[in-house]
């Protein structure tokens, strides 16, 4: 069922321009990540509608970016992912703004991470459990269902678009339905410290694996980014301190695979991973080790797609698991089904319950 292009060969370049004449529309777009991309998607000539709760931050980036750019479609629009409401105002103002009238790709950004009460047992004087916060469930995951839902809303409206296709032509295909997530190494990885982060990425992440094999139903293509620990606000200063020594990646690499993903229409259902620039080669055996900075072997990256077989494998394993109890129903025959269908109308007149 996965309908995916193949996996990326990163060697090869892809050009930024091809977002040009694009409408995007991202979320927490006033910081971090987001900011990154509305820099370089409206200084390549896309149009960019970006949201987020922090409006100083967000109407001074559009000010500056249009400065810059010379790119008059840089704009804010205070939005609370959390809230259902506050996003149909963002993807009805994107509309809106939009020159062509329509959006070709969402970009699910917006997250917190913080403190987590999951695990805290409180004050052990305190008999009663208090009720606890889980505002990082809340945007890292509700939020993003909610863009998820509002994007398959929009995109398939998008005017002039066509069904997703590897076979499309990034440099001919301006219009286009995309939606990229924000997941994290925290989707593939536990993260012991923070629980509700690691569960609400691994969320993202099902989202994504079960989009990926049905959003060609509407001709939306679904691609998804996991960093690892970049250098944005959000990582805490405690989280620094922890991280001391190994570096923390940069954003302009998360920017570089996100460019990817938004200007080559041609990739459908893909994952890229980033982490802080290293140097390294490929062993014959697939393997990748380090070596030293100046070595003529090496190569230098940032972004991987090191988990994209183990998905696949995952996949191959469901499919076939499901074929086996295909198999399993068609030996059982009509006669399997009539008692099947005799055990499910009983149980709908309240007989046979456990
Ligand atoms: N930086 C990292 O190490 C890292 C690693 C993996 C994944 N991520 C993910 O990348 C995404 C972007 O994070 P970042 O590193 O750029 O962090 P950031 O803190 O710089 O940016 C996040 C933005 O989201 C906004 N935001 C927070 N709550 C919001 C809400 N309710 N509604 C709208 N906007 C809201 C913030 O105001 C901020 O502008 C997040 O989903 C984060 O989980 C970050």
């Amino acid at each position: 069922m996965v309908r995916q292009s193949p996996p990326i060969d990163l060697s090869i370049p892809y050009d930024a321009a091809w977002v040009k004449g694009k409408t995007i529309l991202i979320t927490g777009g006033a910081s971090g990540f987001g900011a990154g991309f509305v820099r370089k998607w409206a200084a390549n000539g896309a149009t960019v509608i970006f949201g987020d709760i922090n409006v100083e931050k967000g109407d001074k980036l559009a000010r500056d970016v249009q400065k810059e750019t010379g790119n008059n479609n840089v704009h804010f629009v205070y939005c609370d992912v959390t809230d259902w409401q506050s996003q149909v105002n963002l993807f009805k103002a994107a509309v809106k703004l939009s020159p062509h009238g329509g959006i070709d790709t969402v970009v699910a950004n917006a997250g917190i991470a913080g403190n987590d009460p999951i695990q805290q047992p409180g004050n052990m004087d305190v008999a009663e459990p208090a009720k606890p916060d889980f505002k990082v469930a809340d945007v890292n995951f509700n939020g993003v269902m909610y863009t998820t839902h509002l994007a398959f809303f929009y995109l398939p409206r998008n005017p002039g678009s066509k069904d997703c296709s590897t076979n499309s032509d990034p440099a001919t295909t301006p219009r286009d339905r995309h939606l990229l997530f924000l997941g994290s190494l925290a989707s593939l990885a536990p993260f012991p410290i923070q629980p509700q982060y690691g569960a609400a990425k691994h969320a993202v992440l099902g989202l994504f694996r079960s989009l990926r094999s049905s959003s060609f139903v509407q001709g939306v293509r679904v691609n998804l980014l996991c960093p690892y620990f970049i250098d944005t606000p959000i990582v805490t200063t405690a989280a620094r301190v922890v991280l001391a020594g190994s570096a923390l990646g940069k954003v302009e690499d998360v920017v570089d695979a996100g460019t990817r993903f938004t200007a080559d229409s041609r990739i459908l259902g893909r994952s890229l991973v980033i982490g802080p620039k290293v140097n390294v080669k490929q062993l014959e055996n697939g393997e990748w080790v380090l070596v030293a900075k100046d070595s003529p072997e090496g190569q230098e990256r940032a972004v991987w797609e090191a988990y994209a077989e183990d998905w696949e494998d995952s996949d191959a394993f469901c499919r076939a698991l499901v074929g086996i109890l295909n198999a399993a129903q068609k030996a059982r025959g009509w006669t399997g089904w009539a008692k099947d269908m005799v055990g499910a109308v009983a149980y709908g007149l309240g007989f046979n319950r456990g």
